[in-house]
């Protein structure tokens, strides 16, 4: 059998994850450590030029204040996230974001993304009133490029390792000493010892059975390779969760999963049902329903949602993005038929550049059923649920805001540090901080770095690893490939063993799962409190079966454990759900058994731990303080 070999690597900052929050933090911790003569390390289970939610590119950046040109305020961005959110969001980090992610965009711009420029003022070009369009294909090179730069300047400083899985994080007491992984292209297990670690894993992708099946497996809206590990390793430290209840289902053109956000916005086409009625229109009076946040403009993600599923679960279905009428309404405003038509081939050239620069199966998916954007509307349907931190859902680690705007309550001595000493998230990871997106997540990694090398210099002494800690984790490692090469002789197969499951099975389990017990979509997202505790005693029994997981390869290595991180975010989101006696975000999901919003009295947080040496979960509510008035 293949023997690993271990490698050590000892530094001072360790950045997980090489997406948008990550390079944030590259960028930040390189300046402030080279200061202080202090080591920093990025490692990727891909590599950060095409990792991540950003990997094909993206068409437009979600969140540009424009305080600077005057058309927005952070706290203008507080009120409009609080309002998407039912009124469940942390104000001082969302603040924090809205008054530095300027800041972070025109660097984008000065490290060369092409954005979309006005040719008369030469002002960038808004999608929306938060959002400016890029030509964005090559987004995350670029800055990928920028945090690997930084990096380099460092010398034997600055270092990035792809291709390294991050697996479990290393304790040392109440306070973090490192993580360890393993190599998804060599024999190699890595063993961190870091002084303060950051989690910018991304969110969680194929918790829940996806629409997609058979050969279209793995085609999801958001990116595949998130698979729940910051989740994972920060739930494992101990740290405290918030929001895990509050998952995102994005509406999307069905089957190629293209965002809808730029054609709402920017071509401001409507969304109709099969009888060609608006349901925003048709179905406002549902709005009254959901108290004080049903009045909000725009009308919340979730609350959109649900008033197209209410026309879906009516046999008012498919429902239709009317593409075509948005792009004519644009020529119908030009009177001269040469600038019309001028302006029409250029709206098909910026329909088919919206996908091919972020999403590009849509595109493929538009030439493979023949649809022409401006001749006919294409269907969009609720995919199913994510776990996005950075977007419009919520869930993530509980972290200490910045010292200047954070209520006592929610300060505990650095900006972005979860509740284990030293480990700090940012990005899909840190909680209760919506509408980060791209820009967003870069500004809260340069936060969070900043404040993690402050932590460094007042916390310098190296934590101690435990040797049996890492032992048993080195084991865990060797376990999948172990299992396979003593037992794949036991059958003709090498998928179906009475002595083990690979991971593709268990994938199908934990999907069927949460899919038809925790409010999946094939469930219209409705669930109730004994279906989750059937869930729960499911997902008891898997995790038992987990022991048995087994793999092939290295490949299959990594899908074992991306498993593993999947099911510790499913388990903190059923404990979550079930713990809110209330629905608060129909849309996302339903309790059918609890079918109204309770405010004030569940206007909380729900935060759940677990703890690391008795696998125990505890949850309790904390008080949601509203900072902008
Ligand atoms: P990511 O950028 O997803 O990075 C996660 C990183 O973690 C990756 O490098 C990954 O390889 C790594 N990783 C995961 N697991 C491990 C592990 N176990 N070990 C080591 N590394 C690991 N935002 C906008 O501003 N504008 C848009 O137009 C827009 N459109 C979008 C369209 C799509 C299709 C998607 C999917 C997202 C879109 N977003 C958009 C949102 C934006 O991409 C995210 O908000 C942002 O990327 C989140 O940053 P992050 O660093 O938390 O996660
Ligand atoms: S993306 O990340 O995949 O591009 P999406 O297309 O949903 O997301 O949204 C892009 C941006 O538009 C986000 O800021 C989102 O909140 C916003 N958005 C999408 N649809 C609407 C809508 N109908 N009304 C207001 N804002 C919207």
């Amino acid at each position: 059998m293949a023997q690993f070999e271990t490698v050590e690597v000892s530094t001072d900052l360790l950045i997980c994850g090489g997406g948008m929050a990550a390079c944030g933090a590259a960028v930040e911790a390189a300046y402030w450590a080279k200061k202080q003569g202090l080591k920093v390390t990025m490692v990727d289970k891909a590599t950060p030029d095409r990792s991540g939610a950003v990997a094909m590119g993206l068409s437009a950046i979600n969140t540009y204040m424009g305080v600077v040109e005057g058309e927005n305020t952070p706290e203008g961005f507080v009120k409009y996230v609080r309002g998407d959110l039912m009124g469940i969001t942390r104000e001082d980090l969302v603040y924090d974001i809205g008054r530095h992610v300027d800041g972070t965009v025109n660097l984008f711009e000065k490290w060369g993304l092409p954005f979309w420029r006005d040719h008369e003022t030469g002002k960038r070009v808004r999608g929306g009133k938060w959002q400016i369009m890029i030509n964005g294909e090559s987004y995350k090179v670029i800055v990928a490029e920028a945090a690997k730069n930084a990096l380099a300047e460092m010398g034997d400083k600055g270092e990035v390792i792809d291709r390294v899985f991050i697996l479990e994080p290393l304790l040392d007491g109440d306070r973090i000493a490192g993580a360890v992984g393993f190599s998804v292209r060599e024999n190699k297990i890595y063993v961190f010892k870091a002084k303060a670690v950051m989690a910018a894993m991304g969110g969680a992708v194929g918790v829940f059975r996806p629409r997609s099946v058979g050969e279209g497996l793995g085609r999801s809206w958001y990116p595949p390779f998130s698979s729940g590990s910051s989740a994972y390793f920060t739930i494992k430290a101990g740290a405290e969760m918030t929001c895990q209840e509050v998952r995102f289902i994005p509406v999307r053109f069905k089957d190629g999963y293209g965002p809808v956000g730029a054609w709402f916005l920017f071509f401001k086409a409507k969304a109709k049902n099969a009888l060609g009625e608006d349901y925003m229109v048709t179905n406002a009076a549902e709005l009254e329903k959901w108290g004080p946040y049903g009045k909000v403009k725009p009308v919340p993600a979730n609350l959109r949602n649900w008033l197209g599923m209410l026309d879906v679960n009516a046999g008012k279905g498919p429902i239709y993005m009317h593409t075509p009428e948005a792009m004519a309404a644009f020529g119908d405003a030009i009177p001269d038929e040469k600038a019309r038509k001028k302006r029409m081939k250029e709206l098909e050239a910026e329909a088919w550049e919206d996908y091919l620069d972020m999403t590009v199966s849509q595109a493929l998916l538009w030439a493979g059923e023949n649809i022409r954007p401006e001749d006919r509307p294409s269907e969009i349907a609720g995919a199913e649920p994510y776990f996005i931190g950075s977007h419009s859902g919520a869930s993530g680690a509980w972290c200490s805001g910045p010292e200047d705007l954070a209520p006592k309550e929610y300060f505990w001595g650095y900006n972005r540090m979860t509740t284990v000493k030293g480990l700090f998230a940012a990005g899909d990871a840190c909680g209760a901080s919506s509408h980060k997106f791209s820009s967003g997540s870069h500004t809260e990694g340069r936060i969070a770095a900043k404040a993690a090398v402050a932590f460094i210099v007042d916390n310098p002494s190296e934590p101690k690893i435990d040797k049996a800690q890492l032992d048993a984790i080195i084991e865990r490692i060797n376990r999948p490939m172990k299992l396979f090469e003593e037992n794949h002789a036991k059958s003709s197969d090498p998928n179906i063993n009475p002595a083990f499951m690979k991971p593709r099975q268990y994938m199908h389990r934990i999907q069927k799962i949460m899919d038809e017990y925790a409010g999946g979509y094939s469930c219209a997202y409705t669930t109730s409190a004994k279906l989750m505790e059937k869930g729960l005693e499911k997902l008891a029994m898997l995790k038992e079966d987990s022991e048995k997981l087994a793999a092939e390869n290295l490949h299959e290595l990594m899908r074992c454990f991306e498993n593993i991180h999947r099911t510790a975010q499913a388990e903190v989101h059923i404990r979550t759900m079930l713990f809110r006696e209330e629905t608060r975000w129909p849309g996302y999901y339903f309790r059918s058994d609890i079918p109204t919003i309770k405010d004030p009295e569940w206007r909380v947080f729900v935060n759940i731990a677990m703890d690391p040496k008795t696998g125990e979960y505890s949850l309790k509510k904390i008080p949601v303080i509203e900072l902008v008035k």
